[in-house]
């Protein structure tokens, strides 16, 4: 067991470059299935997340080549086999998308349900429509594995009742060889979905229309091997961009695509940061005091998710009332107990957090619960006064490459230690 020891309250600066995005690899390196060929995939980020994808492929029975820290060579011509080993399924979320890609290949699957982050309820519901739309039967089978087979994938229509980035996925990955015209309808629009699109027609798919809501997908029969590059992470970028903002700091932000940070970067405008776009890099100044303002996270291109809880911590600390309205997730609001500890004044009704505006936070001891939730509590720990311990980061290293070195390169005073005793946050 590990936890950060942060002290607080030094302004970050200087520049930072931003890994592969998580939730593209985790959607592109069990897309590798579909490949007749070998898979060159460069970018990749070096994160517990990838990990767990990359050793589920392995068991399998995936020949994967190491070509250096961020690039995999994957060939999956010699697998066979259909069923996922559970143990590493239920701790993360993207082992779903695994029922796609063995779906479209072997037109069956057999998978448990998948883990990941807890934030209430995570159904695969519209996964399932999607997969019997193109003519799978679905069931749960024993000890919770679901098991899908079709004699016969055929393209259809399909309407997302929300829209879902893990279904457009799953769909798009057993649509890409199913005979005829697949249909999404209300897909999700996120960059990862068009990076997948752009993956797979590297290969030989036809796919149009990633990235807006309706992506068509043609039947193809083969995939070939191919070479490709995954796109910088936003959620990452983001996460940099307001620890740059929450210190007072001076960050600019390398590897970026501006584009995909236009939500995050708007916000932060408006919380009365500089935000200055290069072509592939954002600079992030704050010298002012920071301005209240309202966050509603929606899909792509709204607010994202994932970086509500590290944007919570601005808001603690603005001048004034400000409120977060959590859409997506039924319960993404477990951080504000901890950001409590550390002097934040909010108030939690369903998915509406209210917070008044404090001066400083102070160091404490606190613990992640979800891997953006850890990220949030980093951040404050960098902007607090004094000192704060930082419990289970092993939910940050599920997404966060390096996340103490690129931080320390920006003048932070982060360490990792060995936890011995049982910590003051479990004592209180
Ligand atoms: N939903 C359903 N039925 C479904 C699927 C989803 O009702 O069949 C609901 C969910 O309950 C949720 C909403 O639809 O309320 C959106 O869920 P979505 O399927 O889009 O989320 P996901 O695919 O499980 C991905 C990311 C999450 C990110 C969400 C939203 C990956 C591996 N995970 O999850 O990322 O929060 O999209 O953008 O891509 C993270 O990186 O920290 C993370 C949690």
């Amino acid at each position: 067991m590990e936890k950060f020891v942060i002290q607080g309250g030094r302004p970050l600066y200087g520049s930072v470059s931003v890994s592969g995005a998580k939730n593209a690899a985790v959607a592109i390196i069990p897309a590798c299935i579909l490949s007749d060929g070998v898979c060159r995939i460069e970018n990749i980020p070096n994160i517990l997340d990838v990990s767990s994808i990359v050793r589920i492929l392995h068991q399998l029975g995936a020949d994967i080549r190491m070509i250096n820290k961020s690039t995999l060579e994957i060939d999956c011509s010699n697998i066979r086999d259909y069923v996922v080993p559970d143990d590493l399924v239920r701790k993360i979320r993207a082992s779903a998308y695994f029922m796609g890609a063995l779906l479209g290949k072997f037109s069956k699957a057999r998978v448990s349900m998948p883990g990941g982050c807890d934030f209430g309820v995570r159904p695969i519901d519209q996964h399932i429509k999607g997969f019997e739309a193109l003519g799978a039967s679905v069931s749960l089978v024993r000890h919770g594995m679901i098991d899908i087979h079709a004699e016969k994938l055929t393209g259809s229509q399909i309407y997302l009742d929300v829209v879902s980035v893990g279904a457009t996925v799953n769909i798009m990955l057993a649509a890409v060889k199913a005979e005829g015209l697949t249909v999404i309808e209300n897909a999700a629009k996120e960059p990862h979905i068009v990076d997948l699109a752009n993956f797979l027609n590297s290969m030989g798919a036809d796919i149009m229309g990633a990235g807006t809501d309706v992506i068509k997908i043609r039947g193809v029969k083969t995939l070939k091997g191919t070479t490709y590059s995954i796109i910088p992470d936003q959620i990452e970028a983001g996460t940099y961009m307001v620890a740059a903002a929450a210190t007072g700091g001076d960050v600019t932000v390398h590897n970026v695509i501006p584009k995909h940070l236009e939500a995050i970067t708007a916000k932060l405008i408006e919380l009365g940061v500089d935000v200055a776009e290069g072509d592939d890099s954002v600079r992030v100044r704050r010298t002012g005091q920071l301005q209240k303002c309202n966050i509603k996270t929606m899909p792509h291109p709204g607010f994202p998710t994932d970086l509500h809880p590290p944007v919570a911590v601005l808001l603690a600390l603005a001048n004034g009332t400000s409120i977060i309205n959590e859409s997506v997730w039924e319960n993404r609001f477990r951080y504000v107990e901890e950001l409590r500890r550390m002097g934040a004044q909010v108030q939690v009704d369903g998915k509406i957090a209210v917070f008044e505006g404090v001066k400083n936070l102070t160091g404490a001891c606190v613990k992640c619960s979800d891997l953006r939730a850890g990220a949030a509590l980093v951040i404050a720990g960098l902007a607090a006064v004094g000192t704060t311990e930082i419990e289970d980061i092993q939910h940050i290293e599920r997404g966060y490459e390096d996340i103490e070195a690129k931080l320390e390169s920006l003048g932070a005073s982060i360490k990792r230690v060995r936890v011995k005793e049982p910590s003051m946050a479990k004592a209180l």
